[in-house]
């Protein structure tokens, strides 16, 4: 594994998640995350795992949990170190999908993360981790909105400098 990536959508508070569900549902942040997660593997914790309504086709899922968990067509460790070994054998770049305990994990990994940026709040119980904007360069992917909601999703590209400490940790 060469690289990492994340992705995840926020409110104007960083809100992902309230009682274990998401709470954002826009139309051109799903389709983006269908598009620029197609063909890689997901990594997320359990309960994201299971927040899911089905598995998402063309996709390797890669679930965290203490458990002793089968599920088929699903590969789960039960620890970071587990998932970092069984990376470093895929040729595609993974992407950190959730929840908040996974992007925390992973959050000073991360090369890239794709953030859409909701002009919104929402009550939440999971928040995303601050992230320090002079670690990134950011290139605005879409700016738009939905039912009167504004929102953008950046690309945050950890500079060149951090990148070789970034891998190191991989
Ligand atoms: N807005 C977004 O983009 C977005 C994306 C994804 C998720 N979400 C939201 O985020 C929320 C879920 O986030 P969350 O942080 O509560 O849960 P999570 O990260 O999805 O899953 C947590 C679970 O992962 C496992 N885990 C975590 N750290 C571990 C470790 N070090 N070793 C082994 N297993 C470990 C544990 O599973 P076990 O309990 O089985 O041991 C833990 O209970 C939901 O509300 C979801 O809808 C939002």
């Amino acid at each position: 594994m060469k690289e990492i990536n994340m992705i995840a959508a926020i409110g104007a508070n960083r809100e992902l998640g309230y009682q274990n569900d998401l709470i954002w549902h826009f139309k051109e942040d799903m389709k983006f995350f269908r598009k620029i997660t197609n063909g890689h593997p997901i990594i997320m914790g359990r309960k994201t795992f299971e927040s899911l309504p089905n598995l998402l086709p063309n996709r390797q899922h890669i679930v965290l949990s203490h458990q002793n968990l089968e599920i088929p067509e699903v590969k789960v460790f039960s620890s970071k170190e587990e998932i970092d070994f069984y990376l470093k054998e895929l040729e595609e770049i993974p992407f950190v999908i959730g929840g908040a305990s996974l992007y925390r994990m992973y959050l000073l990994e991360a090369k890239r993360i794709y953030l859409t940026e909701i002009q919104a709040t929402h009550p939440a119980d999971v928040y995303f981790p601050e992230i320090l904007l002079d670690r990134y360069e950011r290139n605005t992917i879409y700016s738009g909105d939905e039912r009167n909601t504004k929102y953008e999703i950046n690309e945050y590209v950890l500079k060149k400098s951090l990148q070789l400490e970034a891998s190191n940790k991989n």
